[in-house]
């Protein structure tokens, strides 16, 4: 069976088993590595990758579920060169450790705030409650995707994109 989606903006295709998890088909066939695949269970959202703009767990995914959808992986979420606004502030607040969960955060986080800022951090969390992360406090990564995300709002603000 030959499935057609489109990926990080471009065509793409697969023939094979339609049941194929799309994580294997993102790192296996495509080599976009930054979705990775540790419980295949739906339980850590390591695999987390944005489905027609929603947060989805790929590893639950059969490539044949996403025919005529559009995937987005950590990959095409900003331009090179240009990390996202999340990236930034994972990286300034230096929460960053093993690295294996925060494609997976990223791509929840922004799917969740693509549109506004948290306003608390009950909603950050809750964002964030399918994404396990076992090196990290929780609550440093919640500071600073509060900080990041209110600073880039604030920038937008400034300069009359919102
Ligand atoms: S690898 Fe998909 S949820 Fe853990
Ligand atoms: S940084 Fe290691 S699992 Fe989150």
């Amino acid at each position: 069976m030959s499935v057609r989606f489109e990926l990080n903006g471009e065509p793409c295709g697969f023939a094979g088993d339609p049941l194929t998890p799309l994580v294997d088909i993102l790192r296996r066939e495509r080599f976009l590595t930054g979705t990775k695949a540790v419980c295949r269970e739906g339980f850590c959202g390591a695999c987390t990758v944005h489905v027609d703009g929603e947060a989805r767990m790929s590893c639950l995914l059969p490539i044949a579920s996403v025919a005529g959808r559009r995937v987005l992986t950590i990959e095409g979420l900003a331009p090179p060169g240009a990390p996202h606004p999340l990236q930034v502030a994972f990286e300034a607040a230096d929460v960053v450790q093993c690295g294996m969960c925060f494609p997976g955060m990223v791509m929840s986080l922004s799917a969740a705030f693509r549109d506004r800022a948290p306003e608390s951090r009950a909603e950050v969390k809750a964002a964030m409650t399918g994404n396990i992360c076992r090196c990290t406090g929780y609550e440093r990564i919640v500071d600073a995707v509060l900080a990041g995300l209110a600073a880039e709002r604030a920038s937008a603000t400034e300069s009359g994109d919102v």
